[in-house]
């Protein structure tokens, strides 16, 4: 048997209910926000990522899916969107004219890392991109947003960690400072001894223990702002307090992507243990000039969709459509079965039915198993007296607390009253029953 790729998964049902859940309610969100949908391709020039992620973080040393096509040209796999949303942005003019562009995508990532709890290799994200704003309200907006977001799909226990990284001029004298302090460090992992020549940010950003016990001491960004990047980060934890958003600025936050500048930010959440990042984002003002664009500076975020379903509550976003199963014993009853199941459809109420010809027994273990909420009995003598059978599956009764269809028997036992309904009124019965408009 053929079996998936280690690091990928098939999401299946009825774990897809809540991933379209998370989904919806992150698009209402984005709405509200004004932010529209953009849908970008998986595969792009190789270099697109290397220039804007950077060449010296793990993502892009280690973690790419590349090959070259049947032409040589070399492809990837996109281990983020960012840098194709503002390739799209700025191949199609997206940018020109007033007003912040704002714009929102979700969809598969790709990167080559030891799959465990939380990571993947194929994984999903939610991300918000917007474009053509310096002011630092906007990076508040974007934090709303996403919190919003997390709010609505009442994830639990989260915290929202914030740092600036300040502009080029500051990172070149953090690098050099960060550089210096690490010249002459022992024992640094073999990435980080070249990290602190190449790219000291990144030795920031090293997993491995002792590197980070090494970095205890070492100097922070915030020393190295200039004064208008501190007033910008001033202004961001101001509005927070403002509006209330709890936050820890954590000196040492730097993000695994080179482009940010300014802002940066990520929010964790418990239970998802060493992974706990389930949302991460910031400021990336000058990625559009790195990569042949105008200056668009741009802030954005992308939820990790797969860590943030990890920790919310397992019954959260379940499929709780209430469906009709229609059951029939003959060839012509199925055939008005089928029918009803249409009509039943065409009202936007969820019909089921099977057409193998199973006994009546095998259908009403299908109809529990399909949970469904009612079910509608129809066999010859149905037929003749135009009268169908409608049951209340014990429990969807039960729990509807539907009293006045349910009946307390000997032992304790709750029965479920079974009505006999016209085939004319059928539908607009059990509509009334689970429609919208039905009370629970
Ligand atoms: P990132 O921090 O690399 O940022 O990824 C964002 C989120 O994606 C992480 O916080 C995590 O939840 C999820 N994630 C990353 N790698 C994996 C994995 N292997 N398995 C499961 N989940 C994963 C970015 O990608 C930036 N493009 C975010 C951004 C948007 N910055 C500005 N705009």
């Amino acid at each position: 048997m053929i079996k998936a790729i280690r690091g990928m998964r098939d999401i299946l049902p009825p774990e897809s209910s809540r991933w379209q859940w998370v989904e919806s309610v992150a698009r209402e969100v984005f709405d509200l926000y004004g932010y529209k949908e953009i849908r970008l391709p998986l595969l792009e020039r190789t270099e697109l990522f290397a220039r804007s992620i950077g060449a010296d973080t793990d993502i892009v040393a280690k973690e790419m899916y590349t090959f070259p096509d049947r032409k040589g040209e070399f492809l990837t796999l996109r281990p983020e969107a960012t840098a194709s949303v503002l390739r799209a942005v700025l191949e199609n003019r997206l940018d020109k004219g007033a007003g912040v562009k704002k714009f929102y995508t979700m969809g598969p990532m790709f990167r080559y890392e030891r799959p465990q709890k939380g990571r993947f290799r194929q994984f999903y994200q939610i991300n918000c991109e917007a474009f053509g704003g310096e002011a630092p309200e906007l990076d508040v907006e974007v934090i709303l947003l996403l919190l919003q977001i997390l709010k609505r799909l009442l994830l639990g226990e989260m915290r929202l960690l914030i740092n600036s990284l300040g502009g080029p001029e500051c990172q070149e004298k953090f690098k050099a400072g960060l550089g210096l302090f690490l010249i002459n460090k022992e024992g640094l992992c073999e990435d980080c001894q070249r990290r602190r020549t190449t790219n000291p940010l990144r030795v920031l950003d090293c997993k491995s223990a002792h590197c980070q016990g090494i970095l205890e001491n070492a100097p922070v960004i915030r020393d190295y702002l200039c004064s208008a990047c501190a007033a910008h980060f001033a202004r961001v934890l101001e509005r927070l307090d403002y509006f209330k958003v709890a936050y820890e600025v954590q000196p040492r936050l730097v993000r695994g992507l080179d482009y940010y500048t300014r802002t940066a930010f990520e929010v964790v959440a418990a239970g998802l243990g060493a992974q706990d990042a389930v949302a991460g984002g910031g400021r990336y003002n000058g990625l559009a000039r790195e990569l042949g664009g105008p200056d668009l500076p741009a802030v954005g975020f992308a939820i990790g969709e797969d860590r943030l379903l990890e920790v919310l509550p397992e019954d959260f976003g379940q499929d709780h459509r209430r469906r009709v199963f229609v059951a029939a014993m003959g060839e012509a009853a199925r055939e008005k079965a089928f029918t009803v199941v249409q009509e039943l459809r065409h009202q936007n109420l969820a019909g089921e039915m099977d057409f193998e010809g199973r006994s009546l027994k095998a259908q009403m273990t299908l109809a529990d198993r399909l949970n469904a909420a009612y079910v509608v009995i129809l066999g010859e003598r149905e037929l003749e007296t135009n009268l169908a059978q409608v049951r209340p599956m014990r429990n969807f009764a039960a729990q509807a607390q539907d009293t006045a269809n349910l009946t307390e028997v000997q032992g304790g036992r709750l029965q479920v009253k079974q009505e006999q309904v016209r085939f004319e009124e059928l539908v607009d019965y059990l509509a009334g029953k689970i429609g919208p408009q039905a009370e629970f």
